[in-house]
């Protein structure tokens, strides 16, 4: 699968664009501000329904319009060619989207349709920044290849927002304690059935990592229960009503639910060492930049379809030979669509396309 072109109207700095994409690796190429990053979110946009950058679809009107709207052709592995509109209007807030000309209701049911699989820069924090950009991670893989996840995932929170007001309601002597036990039982129940299925996911993960990255096959990913180091050794059953009684004085008295997936972690080791702590700042990007590949492998050999690989400035702060190294990756996927300041950061890469952006503006260049 891959994207045939991209049309933008009142898109960021862009007024109109009508642009060809190759089948394989396409550069854009430009200085600061030029409007790289605009491509890329457009494309993300098309395929999420929101933005990578903000939450306000109004940002993404270009200046003085009142609004935008993308247009994008795909063809699919058997030459069918599918057409993604989508469209955003700030006066009545009203946001459409259309596949081969037929409304879209639900946002769902565009999701997926194009599947990619992003890097861009400020992804470095979930190397090195908070648990939730972490789980994150593991929880977008899985909504977008686990039909069952979502379902898990929606069932939990409704549960957590219960027990905590539940804990409210002990805390104010409104209602019994006895009250919060059936709650424990379904927290229990859905956080397990989430868990396993993360753990699953992280060791498939490790495997496509020690198998196609095999310079770097000392990356591995492990889940992280709070309290507890090893998870097989501990049955979760046994953990988690140890803990609900342990901690249930703390719950009722700030009213929050202290155990749970919403909690957990993802370490990201490399030799055996937190690359959260002992990375330099270019391993923990290169880092960065092999789980969102191995995320695209996975995609592709869970739902069989190769995801666009949507690299912005990813080589910053790489040395050539990891340049060189993330380069040869690119063999497995298909469409790969990458952009840099400067076109000697690629100068090893084989490009198929060259497009130069100055100012909202793009030109196809002739390199040979
Ligand atoms: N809604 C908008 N209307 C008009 N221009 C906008 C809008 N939103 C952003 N811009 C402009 O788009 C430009 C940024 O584009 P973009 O982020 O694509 O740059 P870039 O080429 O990726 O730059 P860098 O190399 O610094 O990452 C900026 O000049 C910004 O002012
Ligand atoms: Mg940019």
């Amino acid at each position: 699968m891959y994207i045939k072109n991209l049309e933008l109207n009142n898109f960021r700095n862009y007024d109109y664009l009508q642009i060809n994409f190759d089948k394989n690796i396409n550069l854009f190429y430009g200085n600061n501000s030029s409007g790289k990053t605009n491509i890329i979110e457009a494309i993300y946009f098309m395929s999420t329904g929101k933005s990578f950058r903000c939450n306000s679809d109004d940002y993404l009107i270009k200046e003085g319009s009142k609004f935008f709207n993308i247009l994008i052709e795909q063809e699919n592995d058997d030459f069918i060619n599918n057409l993604f509109f989508s469209e955003f209007n700030k006066e009545n807030k009203k946001k459409i989207f259309k596949i081969n000309n037929k409304n879209i209701k639900k946002l769902s049911e565009i999701i997926g349709k194009i599947p990619l699989v992003l890097f861009s820069p400020e992804d470095i924090y979930m190397i090195k920044g908070e648990p939730l950009l972490r789980r994150k991670y593991i929880d977008n893989i899985l909504l977008h290849t686990d039909q069952e996840y979502f379902g898990f995932l929606s069932k939990f929170y409704n549960i957590l927002k219960n027990r905590n007001y539940i804990l409210k309601l002990i805390k104010e002597k409104k209602i019994d304690k006895k009250e919060i036990e059936t709650w424990n039982v379904q927290l229990k129940d859905y956080s397990i059935k989430i868990i396993n299925k993360r753990i699953i996911l992280l060791s498939k993960i490790n495997d496509i990592i020690n198998k196609k990255f095999s310079n770097f096959n000392n990356i591995t990913l492990k889940y992280k229960i709070k309290n507890i180091e090893e998870i097989s050794k501990m049955d979760l059953n046994i953990y988690y009503n140890y803990f609900f009684e342990k901690y249930f004085e703390e719950e009722i008295i700030r009213s929050i639910t202290l155990i749970g997936p919403h909690r957990d972690d993802i370490e990201i080791n490399y030799y055996d060492k937190s690359i959260k702590y002992f990375g330099s700042e270019g391993q923990q990007r290169l880092i960065c930049i092999i789980l969102k590949l191995a995320e695209g492998i996975y995609i592709k050999e869970k739902v069989n379809v190769y995801p666009i690989v949507l690299l912005d400035d990813f080589t910053s702060e790489l040395d050539d030979m990891n340049k060189n190294f993330i380069s040869e990756m690119f063999n497995s996927f298909q469409q790969i669509i990458i952009t840099t300041t400067n076109i000697e950061n690629v100068k090893n890469i084989k490009i198929n396309k060259y497009f130069f952006v100055e100012n909202g503006r793009i030109k196809i260049i002739n390199h040979y």
